[in-house]
């Protein structure tokens, strides 16, 4: 297993291209599945988690091929040879549940295995399954597995959430799209991923309105066309990249980066004394005076701050002056980060949801464990800070949502590298 060390070597000054977003091409990409024409994503991240999407639709009969180093990806399912997207394939990767919605719609059954849980929560998919039996299909649990059925196809109905759930969302609205008569969702999430899934659907002949709001309207249609559709830039990636002048020091232009994706994140950090500016080319970010202050966060839909930004943003506050409280409301085991950055000498209080964090004059490097996606990459912005070497294990997490983290900071200054797991 590969491992980053990183050693704390001052401001970073330079600019770091921001790719497309995992969370948007996850839900694109099973998008394909709607439409017998060819479906062509561009600006599309080169992740792990993507290849494992890749081969989840190939195992479905979808032709995927990736040109220009992985930042196209051409798809086309213009017949499936299977239903079944099998357990050893789903267990990796969660959104593989998003093949459900789609596969139902198109041919009018599908078996999914359910994807299980994960290090930040069960993440069960009881929202998912509800929003297809109000568009008419008929669930089976068995043996782990969801075996769905629609016959004579879905129907248009009504969905309303209890709180909002992304994934269950864009299952729903990709089920919709097929589905006879109107849809309508509510309390839908507004993440810009879902934004992004919409714009890609209506270019596919999709009637679709409301997307932004917690609101969706969804007119079925008998087939979607093919598309060509550029991934949005990735909000997550954008925001964490922003955060390492903000801990470091320097000045760092994040391309691609605009206000709108991370207006709430923004607010924080002008609330903590770092500086965004938006220029043509992307987002200018630099800290304002010497340390930054504290600021409380709590984590919340769109708009709200983003959960994906709040391990990121913990380690952000480890450095900063004062006590900030950061209350993680999404998922219910987000903190374990916390015990990694303690052992950098972070002061860090949890309990159950909220974390209370003493900010510290600087960090010390020592070996840590990444423990889940955005956990990794707070342990590599805290060791770019900190003096002395940091050495973050299991960077396998890493690179499930990352593409070639240490290139891009190295790019701009940072003392990193990745050591060669046996
Ligand atoms: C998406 O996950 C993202 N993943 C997550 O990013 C992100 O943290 C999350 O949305 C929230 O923004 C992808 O888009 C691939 P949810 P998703 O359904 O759709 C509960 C990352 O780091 N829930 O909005 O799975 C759930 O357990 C990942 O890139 C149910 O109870 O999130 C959670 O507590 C991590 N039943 C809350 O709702 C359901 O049927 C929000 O989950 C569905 C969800």
């Amino acid at each position: 297993m590969d491992s980053i060390l990183v050693t704390g070597n001052g401001p970073l000054n330079g600019q770091i291209p921001i790719a497309g977003a995992k969370n948007a091409c996850l839900t694109l990409m099973p998008a394909t599945l709607l439409s017998d024409a060819p479906l062509t994503l561009t600006n599309a991240p080169r992740l792990s988690d993507i290849k494992t999407m890749t081969t989840l639709l190939q195992s479905l009969g979808v032709e995927v091929t990736s040109l220009q180093e992985g930042q196209v990806l051409a798809l086309s399912s213009h017949n499936l040879t299977n239903h079944v997207a099998d357990y050893d394939i789903v267990r990796k990767m969660r959104a593989s549940i998003l093949v459900l919605g789609p596969m139902l719609a198109r041919d009018g059954h599908a078996v999914v295995s359910l994807p299980g849980g994960c290090a930040i929560g069960a993440r069960p998919v009881d929202l998912h399954l509800k929003a297809l039996e109000a568009l008419g299909a008929d669930l089976e649990l068995k043996e782990g597995y969801v075996h769905a059925k629609a016959v004579g196809g879905l129907k248009g109905g009504t969905v309303e959430f209890p709180f909002v759930s992304v994934g269950a969302t864009e299952n729903a609205v990709m089920a919709a799209t097929l589905a006879k008569g109107t849809t309508i969702i509510k309390n839908a999430a507004r993440e810009p991923e879902i934004v992004d899934l919409v714009h890609c659907l209506q270019k596919m002949g999709a009637q679709i309105t409301g997307e932004g709001t917690s609101t969706l309207e969804i007119q079925g249609v008998d087939r979607l066309d093919g598309a060509t559709h550029p991934v949005v830039t990735d909000r997550i990636e954008l925001g964490t990249y922003m955060l390492a002048p903000a801990i470091c020091g320097g000045e760092v232009e994040c391309l691609g980066g605009r206000i709108g994706l991370v207006k709430s994140f923004c607010e924080k950090l002008d609330a903590a004394g770092v500086s965004v500016e938006e220029t043509k080319a992307g987002l200018k970010v630099a800290r304002k005076n010497g340390r930054v202050r504290a600021v409380d966060v709590v984590t919340e839909p769109f708009p709200g701050f983003p959960t994906d930004l709040q391990a990121q943003m913990m380690a952000l506050m480890c450095t900063a002056q004062g006590t900030s409280v950061l209350e993680e409301k999404i998922f219910e085991n987000r903190f374990m980060h916390a015990p990694e950055l303690m052992r950098m000498g972070a002061e860090i209080d949890v309990h159950g949801g909220t974390a209370t964090v003493t900010g510290v004059e600087r960090l010390k490097g020592a070996p840590v464990m990444a423990t889940d996606l955005r956990a990794s990459v707070s342990l590599i912005l805290a060791g770019l800070a900190a003096e002395g070497e940091t050495l973050v294990n299991r960077v396998y997490h890493l690179d499930r949502g990352y593409e070639r983290v240490e290139e891009k900071l190295g790019h701009v200054g940072a003392k990193i590298e990745r050591v060669q797991g046996e």
